[in-house]
């Protein structure tokens, strides 16, 4: 099911990460409960956490420059970067990735936020760019720190990664089919007053209005003519963290009445969550996290199936809509590339992990220079009469 002539979507899709990481057993220690109630309970192994000198910026060029590497940054005349760790009140982080890619001036750059939903409301917004005119191209980058405060429970779901991916006309990954599902409801399950770096979370209520946005946004999906559930052949979901994927899709499989053994529920999700569980949540970049997981360590080959994703921001915003992985896309992806972005971080202890959350907040209003810490090509070297500095570093 295309529904038009004209095919749209992720032409290409690329990861990065901060280059630290903390083993949840030390934070398990440290809070005094056994290491499997994250491990296996809430699904996470690790989390990746930033130095002094990287954030959504450093991340989302680093991702970003993979994309233009390989195709250049001919065309690409809008820029939407996805977040809700902004680092400015009105500027967009896009300008600084725009300029440390040394993008051309021909180009609209903007933010997007709502919650970790932005992602898929800047892929929405491309697709229809590239729709009215096949020769754009547009650039998204999803790009967050998870933070939330010390000693509360949210504190082992946090986590940093973004993703960047080029919408275009023929597209080489998947094409994204044009029904949709979507779901919007005021509550406060989770949010992050302006006065605050952490976020407020309603653990327990946000799992709920979730599971109960899925409900909402699958039903004007199928209202509005979208596929049966058993016409989908793999699911990825929004992972604040991965069993949340679990639980939504076993409420997803229940509701669609599919009446699926628990080995086949898993296979058609579990690829998604390799990447998740490492990184820990990324916000608006972790549901294409979990897309490039898919890609990347489902055996099967899945060209010709179709994908069913379901994003979902706190606040709340959702969408459930599919999409088709396109012949070949095995080329375009970096598996190597992203394993090593992973298997590289340099492992933390806890006493550091706890010094640098507490730095974030220490020097508000000042201006002052960053360590150099970053193996990564780009970092933020400090603030200078209020403006944010961000360099390329020696391994650009
Ligand atoms: P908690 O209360 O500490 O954990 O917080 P718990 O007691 O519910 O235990 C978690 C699971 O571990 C349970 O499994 C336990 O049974 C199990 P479940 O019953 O749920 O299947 N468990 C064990 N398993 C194995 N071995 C053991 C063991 N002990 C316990 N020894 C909570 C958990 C997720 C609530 C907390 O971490 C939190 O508040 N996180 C942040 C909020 C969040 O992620 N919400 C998700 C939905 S909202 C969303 O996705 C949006 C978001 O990404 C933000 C945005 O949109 O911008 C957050």
């Amino acid at each position: 099911m295309t529904g038009s002539a004209l095919r749209v979507g992720i032409h290409d899709l690329a990861f990065a990460t901060a280059h630290q990481v903390l083993d949840l057993g030390a934070l398990a220690e440290h809070n005094g409960v056994d290491a499997n109630k994250y491990y296996i309970g809430i699904g996470q192994t690790e989390m990746s956490v930033p130095a002094a000198d990287e954030d959504i910026v450093t991340m989302g060029a680093q991702a970003a420059a993979q994309i233009l590497e390989r195709h250049g940054a001919d065309g690409i005349r809008t820029l939407l970067f996805a977040t809700e760790s902004g680092i400015d009140q009105s500027k967009s982080a896009g300008v600084f990735v725009h300029s440390l890619l040394g993008m051309g001036e021909n180009c609209r750059v903007v933010e997007l936020k709502q919650a970790c939903y932005s992602a898929t409301a800047a892929l929405q917004f491309a697709l229809g760019i590239v729709a009215r005119d096949p020769r754009e191209k547009v650039l998204v980058i999803a790009s967050d720190v998870a933070r939330y405060a010390l000693d509360s429970s949210g504190e082992p779901t946090q986590g940093a990664a973004a993703v960047a991916f080029l919408v275009t006309a023929d597209p080489a990954l998947v094409e994204i089919e044009p029904v949709t599902g979507l779901y919007t409801d005021d509550i406060a399950d989770f949010w992050r007053p302006n006065y605050l770096s952490t976020a407020l979370v309603d653990g327990k209520f946000s799992l709920a209005a979730y599971l109960r946005s899925l409900e909402g946004a699958w039903s004007e999906y199928r209202d509005r003519g979208g596929v049966g559930f058993d016409q989908i052949d793999r699911f990825c979901y929004h992972q604040p963290f991965t069993k949340m994927a679990v639980k939504a899709h076993d409420r997803l499989v229940t509701i669609a009445g599919a009446g699926l053994d628990r080995e086949a529920r898993r296979a058609q999700l579990d690829a998604s969550l390799e990447m998740n569980r490492r990184t820990g949540n990324s916000y608006t970049a972790s549901i294409y996290v979990g897309l490039l997981s898919l890609l990347e360590h489902d055996d099967a080959d899945l060209a010709g199936r179709r994908i069913g994703f379901f994003s979902y921001g706190s606040g709340s915003v959702s969408e459930f809509f599919t999409g088709v992985v396109q012949p070949g896309y095995r080329a375009v992806l970096r598996v190597d590339a992203d394993a090593r972005a992973l298997d590289d971080r340099a492992p933390i202890g806890f006493p550091r992990y706890r010094r640098l959350h507490q730095d974030v907040d220490a020097v508000a209003g000042e201006d002052y220079a960053t360590a150099v810490e970053t193996p990564g090509p780009f970092r933020f070297a400090g603030v200078s009469e209020h403006v944010r500095r961000y360099e390329r570093t020696t391994h650009a």
